[in-house]
């Protein structure tokens, strides 16, 4: 045994200690965290590699060790540092972490042939911390080929499935506990529960991690950042600008300035409301820039989908920048950057400084203009910004919208974008949206809007002919966007969308459904 790493002295209370996930690449490590946190108990991920000292350093309240690919006995398989079972807080190991326990613990991990990949039926012991509480027959989603034939010695067997005979053991002396299913997907009948019993009754986590104590927390974050100094905002329209502005504000006030730049590729209605909500409803100091003229003479004759993003992403910088002068001393800018941003770039909880992709809707901003970033939303996942977004009074159509890409409309526009056509494409989206929202539907989609190809075909209208345009109807189920599937939009609201677009909208005489999935289409269709 190897030198112990002392907890700190001084102890934080237990709702500031977070849990810590520790990664070793499973596909479902990120979904362990956000299962914390709908737990109400902090938590990040750290990575395997974590020394023991930096883990400590966050004075966890537990571990949890995540799947992961590899087998535990294979060369170059990622493994932790035994120390991290030292540090005197419950650790619990699922699929490859449970694996790993056993095998760093003195228990035994083979291939044994009986591999599980779906449902499989667990039957759990009595007496036992994980399944206090719930049925004996559970069923839990398991994928593995590697199965645990040994538990480390002292540790009692809590589980079994007809291939697994160990699908979970547990060591209350030493805080041990291991599951082979994966309590973190829904598919795992009582898995939030497993979770919640780990959590509340092993760890004696408090359920204290909410929207309220966010935004607590990251408003007394940034006032000692922020000092007296200056805050700039650009604010697009979309949920993460928005929620971090106004947690900016709750914290510095009016240090921070908003920056609206109207570009007039919004849908209908957009620019109104984030002045309405922003200046009148909020009080945020705001700057509301029309520079609608300006974006479609510079777009005037561009028709590929990349010049006309460079083409945005360079006239809003420019505009920007004028805008920001006119205040004079400013230091900080606030952006939205993503707790997922921040793990896909390499970030991580244990003191290792992460770089930051630069896709944001305010992208080279930072570096052009000389400013430091403000993050309110660094730790947070999407549906964690919804719930502050709410609790601090936005407006549901803003918390609850669809993302929408920093270009707008224009990359909705095949071909050239000019006002008759940005005219045409809003009235279409904005009937196709009100059809989805009365039809109960937008919540459950991932985006739906609607596209503006660069043809026209014949039609015939009141016995005349038309040579008109189509409008696409597109609209995708996702969890990320990384890959997207077309919805399958009931046959009746696909009918009333139609129709009101073809007779409300003159310059449309046909509307057809989009119905290619990503891969290999991708959402927008430029
Ligand atoms: P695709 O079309 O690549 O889109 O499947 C994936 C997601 O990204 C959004 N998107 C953009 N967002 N600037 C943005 O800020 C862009 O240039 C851009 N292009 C696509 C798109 O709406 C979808 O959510």
């Amino acid at each position: 045994m190897g030198e112990v790493v002392p907890l700190p002295t001084q102890e934080p209370a237990p709702e500031e200690r977070p849990v810590l996930v520790v990664d070793f690449g499973g596909q479902y490590s990120q979904l362990i965290a956000r299962r914390v946190r709908e737990c109400r108990v902090y938590s990040e991920l750290v990575h395997h590699t974590a020394s023991p000292a930096s883990v400590a350093a966050r004075r966890p309240l537990a571990l949890v060790l995540s799947g992961g690919p590899a087998s535990v006995y294979a060369e170059g398989a990622p493994h932790m540092d035994p120390k991290l079972f030292e540090l005197g807080v419950p650790v619990l190991g699922i699929c490859y972490g449970m694996q790993l326990m056993a095998q760093e613990l003195g228990g035994r991990v083979e291939r044994t042939g009986a591999s599980e990949f779906g449902r499989a039926d667990v039957r759990a012991e009595e007496g036992t911390a994980l399944f206090a509480g719930l049925p004996a027959e559970q069923i839990t989603w398991m994928s593995h080929r590697d199965s645990v034939t040994a538990a480390p010695p002292g540790a009692r067997v809590s589980a079994g499935s007809p291939s697994a005979p160990i699908a979970a053991f547990e060591d209350p002396d030493r805080g041990l506990y291991g599951v082979q299913f994966h309590p973190e997907v829904v598919n795992t009948e009582h898995g939030i529960e497993i979770l919640k019993n780990f959590l509340y009754r092993v760890a004696h986590a408090p359920p204290a991690w909410t929207a309220a104590a966010v935004i607590e927390e990251e408003t007394a974050r940034i006032r000692p950042q922020v000092g007296r100094e200056r805050v700039l905002c650009a604010l697009s329209g979309g949920v993460d600008s928005a929620v971090a502005a106004l947690l900016v504000h709750k914290a510095v006030g009016e240090q921070l300035t908003c920056v609206f730049v109207d570009h007039g590729l919004l849908r209908k209605d957009e620019a109104a409301q984030v002045v309405e909500t922003f200046g009148r409803h909020f009080h945020v100091p705001l700057l509301h820039v029309d520079a609608r003229e300006r974006f479609l003479s510079r777009l005037a004759g561009v028709s590929d989908p990349e010049e006309k993003r460079k083409a945005i992403g360079e006239e809003f910088i420019r505009v920007f920048e004028e805008e920001a002068r006119t205040l004079g001393d400013v230091r900080f800018l606030v952006q939205g950057t993503l707790y997922s941003d921040v793990i896909e770039s390499g970030g991580s909880a244990d003191g290792v400084a992460a770089t930051i992709k630069s896709h944001h809707n305010v992208g080279g901003l930072p570096e052009v203009m000389d400013l430091e970033l403000v993050e309110p939303l660094r730790m947070l996942f999407k549906d964690e910004v919804r719930r502050v977004g709410e609790e601090l009074g936005l407006p549901e159509e803003m918390v609850w919208r669809h993302p929408f890409p920093g270009p707008g409309l224009a990359i909705r526009i095949v071909g050239e974008v000019t006002e008759e056509r940005l005219e045409t494409l809003r009235e279409a989206d904005a009937i196709l949206l009100e059809e989805i929202r009365r039809a109960g539907l937008y919540r459950e989609l991932w985006q739906c809007f609607a596209v503006l190809p660069a043809i026209r075909s014949v039609g015939v209208q009141g016995d005349e002919r038309t040579y008109a345009y189509p409008i696409v109807v597109r609209a995708v189920t996702s969890e990320d966007a990384m890959t997207a599937d077309w919805a399958r939009l009931p046959y009746d609201v696909l009918e009333t969308i139609s129709s009101r677009i073809i007779n409300e909208i003159p310059a449309v005489n046909r509307v057809a459904l989009d119905l290619s999935s990503k891969p290999p289409a991708t959402i927008e269709w430029e």
